[in-house]
């Protein structure tokens, strides 16, 4: 696998305090304004929460659950303390549910061996729950200005582009590289954290991907090799990853008296500890014939021995909307199984075993749902669910 040589970085080498001046003059300029961001006075709290907040989620995105999220939890201390369900419900809609637990688990080790603040040394910093080497020089450099490396899609992008650099940046080798390049270069920075913000921002409006760049507008067009090669629009060089894996699901919808039936998930695994409506996959090559046709009744013995376990009876059924929901490495193609319900079911009994008929309030208020299945609690609540 190639590196970045000193050949190839040699420029940027002899002229990065040139390079790093009108970056920041730039960024200075033209930052982006986001809650997070304190240019003066950072808080190192609001660093951390963004940061894992905006691995895998957009900026724009983001912004709404951060404010709601430190609106709710103002400091390590009280998301250290908040109860599991409060904390999947704040984090619900955003993925990735166990960055929300790995927060918590962190807060506690914060308060417990930090005295309750952030360290600022990276090498600390990545042995702490939920952080790699990516937000521990985010949370370094952005909080506390140590000059230490935070290399994420935008910047591996960015800096493809000004080395010219036909390495894939899927590769880890390309961001250890890179890495280590900035590693070396960023002590010779005024502040290390605005230029780590200025590369995310470069990347994020101007040195953009899909052969789009904008590189007459680009504060460092100078210093930029694919632009003097004019192949800018060639890079990044990404190597496809596999195909998704593809699930078929049939999506339990149970109703009684305009309760929807929701249970938790378990604790490990995917969307742990979450709520749902109950699934059942359903072999590709049957999937088609099983949800076309009337043959809710066939759906329904899928669910046989689950109905029994709740001891409910169907009054009504019928097949529903279809929706599809990506995650990182599989997809589901889901369809809705509506099913009116009999019969009078135990609620202590099941509030042990976290399964509920919940109102449109508690749908909204009290239980997380991913969202592989927001078009189903949407449907139920009579609108979109917006946070
Ligand atoms: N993407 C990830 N972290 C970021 C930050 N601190 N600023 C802008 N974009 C980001």
């Amino acid at each position: 696998m190639k590196t970045v040589t000193d050949m190839d970085a040699q420029e940027l080498r002899e002229r990065k305090e040139e390079f790093f001046r009108v970056l920041t003059a730039w960024f200075y300029a033209e930052h982006r304004k986001l809650p997070w961001r304190d240019l003066e006075k950072p808080n190192p709290y609001h660093v951390w929460i963004s940061e894992i907040m905006l691995q895998q989620t957009r900026v724009n995105a983001v912004i709404r659950y951060f404010l709601r999220f430190t609106e709710k939890l103002k400091d390590i201390s009280a998301l250290a303390d908040v109860p599991e369900d409060e904390l999947m419900k704040l984090w619900e809609g955003l993925g990735y549910y166990s960055r929300a637990r790995n927060l918590k688990r962190c807060a506690q080790v914060l308060m417990n061996e930090y005295g309750g603040k952030i360290p600022n040394d990276p090498v600390t910093l990545a042995k702490l729950p939920g952080i790699g080497p990516y937000t521990a020089g985010a949370i370094a450099s952005i909080a506390y200005g140590i000059p230490k490396a935070a290399v994420d899609g935008n910047v591996l992008r960015v800096f493809s582009r000004l080395l010219a650099d036909r390495s894939d940046v899927a590769a880890e080798q390309t961001k250890k590289s890179y890495t280590r390049l900035l590693d070396e270069l960023l002590p010779y920075a005024q502040n290390a954290g605005h230029i780590n913000q200025a590369i995310m921002d470069l990347g994020a409006t101007i040195c953009i991907p899909g052969g789009e760049a904008r590189c007459s507008m680009c504060p460092v067009e100078g210093f930029c090799k694919a632009r003097k090669l004019g192949i800018a629009d060639t890079l990044p060089v990404k190597k496809q990853a596999q195909a998704r894996k593809k699930e078929y699901r049939v999506i339990l919808i149970l109703t009684q008296n305009g309760r929807i039936f929701v249970e938790k998930r378990p604790e490990h695994g995917l969307l742990a500890g979450l709520y749902e409506y109950p699934g059942v996959a359903i072999p590709q090559k049957q999937w088609e014939g099983f949800v076309s046709g009337n043959s809710e009744k066939r759906a329904l013995k899928a669910y046989e021995s689950f109905f029994g376990e709740l001891g409910l009876a169907a009054k009504t059924a019928r097949f529903g909307l279809r929706s599809k929901h990506i995650f990182s490495h599989i997809e589901w193609e889901m369809i809705g199984l509506y099913v009116e319900t009999t019969d009078a079911y135990d609620a202590k009994e099941w509030a042990e075993k976290d399964r509920y008929f919940a109102d449109v309030t508690e749908l909204k208020e009290r239980f997380a749902l991913p969202g592989a299945f927001s078009a189903y609690t949407s449907e139920f609540t009579g609108k979109r669910i917006d946070i």
